[in-house]
């Protein structure tokens, strides 16, 4: 299939976007806290064209489903939500779209954590910039693709997900203070790269415990007396706090010093400090499952391997680990034959592997 076959013109437009991995600082964006993500290879790419009525059509490649939209149908939850949303937000900003016929293409895994719908909502947001030449930088995009996923596919999220889609690549960390808004790209430690392997467990976070824990973190920020968990430096601060509240935050408050320890550190320290951010989403967040505790503790036992940990939203998806320069092919294979031999079945995702057809 192509765009031509499906609606029998050529595109006017196309623009891609990738997924994200984060390094460390997980479920610190809804705390106003530190994330250090970085774009992965995997794209998705939109094609978009004038519609020949007065519908838009959207066509997934990957789900081989059709389906069209008026402005005023409500938006359906599937893939389109994602579509649906970036449009309704950005006549809500004042331009006016005409319809459209769009493709999607993607090879960011679906599930894994990997933040497949902020790639889907910036390549979205980025074709109809270029369509309608509108002035949004990349900033606000990411901020309309945030208020996608809050306002019209249930998940309560924080603004790490877009910014890195939108504004990251795949050779340095964005540092991204979630306050301010403010970003920095970061080398990675020397002598390093990075792999990333899927759990098998898909996760669903709007169905999961995401907005609960959300929720929690907003909670205790308000016992605490702070604006937000960001507030607090000192984990000591969290005693007081009643169970579970006291672990949520004291997680939120760990994981953002060791984001802010990371980007001054070697790679052996790093790496710690991602063994250290697993355990912390582990036991004190309660966010990880048997089957990506499993993944971590192969992964963290492999010579080469300088740490690794659950990557994401959680409640399944993957790890991400930082490895010895040259050596994440034979880690990822190996860590692959360890997991499948405890009975799980996951899959490397980074490095790409490049499929020959
Ligand atoms: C999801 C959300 C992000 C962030 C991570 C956890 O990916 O979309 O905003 O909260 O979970 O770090």
């Amino acid at each position: 299939m192509n765009f031509q076959r499906v609606f029998g013109t050529l595109p006017k437009t196309q623009a891609s976007a990738p997924g994200r991995v984060n390094l460390l600082g997980e479920h610190t964006d809804y705390n106003e806290g530190f994330v250090l993500p970085t774009a992965i290879p995997q794209r998705t790419t939109v094609q978009i064209g004038p519609s020949s009525d007065d519908r838009h059509h959207f066509y997934s490649a990957e789900y081989d489903e059709l389906i069209n939209f008026s402005d005023d149908d409500t938006i359906p939850q599937k893939f389109v939500t994602y579509i649906c949303g970036c449009l309704r937000l950005i006549e809500k900003e004042g331009y006016k779209i005409p319809p459209i016929n769009l493709y999607i293409t993607s090879n960011v895994p679906i599930g894994a954590g990997l933040s497949s719908s902020a790639a889907l909502e910036i390549a979205t947001l980025r074709g109809i910039r270029a369509l309608l030449e509108i002035p949004l930088d990349d900033l606000r995009l990411a901020q309309i693709g945030q208020q996608v996923e809050i306002r019209y596919a249930g998940l309560n999220c924080g603004i790490m997900d877009q910014m890195a889609s939108s504004l990251a690549d795949t050779n340095t960390m964005l540092l991204i203070d979630t306050r301010s808004l403010k970003y920095r790209p970061v080398p990675f430690p020397a002598g390093t790269e990075i792999l990333v392997i899927d759990s098998g467990e898909s996760h669903n976070l709007a169905a999961s415990g995401y907005n609960k824990r959300r929720a929690e973190c907003e909670e205790s920020a308000r016992i605490l007396g702070v604006k937000a968990l960001r507030d607090i430096a000192d984990p000591k601060a969290v005693a007081i706090l009643p169970e579970p509240l006291r672990r949520r935050s004291r997680h939120v408050v760990t994981e953002n010093n060791r984001v802010l320890k990371a980007v001054k550190s070697s790679a052996k320290r790093f790496g710690e400090l991602m063994n250290a951010s697993h355990a912390s989403q582990r036991d004190d967040y309660e966010v990880s499952t048997p089957a990506v505790d499993a993944l971590a503790a192969i992964l963290q036992s492999i010579p080469g391997v300088f740490g690794a940990r659950l990557t994401g939203g959680g409640f399944g998806g993957a790890c991400v680990a930082l490895v010895e320069t040259g050596k994440a092919n034979v880690i990822a294979s190996e860590a692959i034959d360890r997991y499948q031999r405890a009975g799980y079945s996951g899959r490397i995702l980074v490095p790409e592997v490049k499929l020959n057809s």
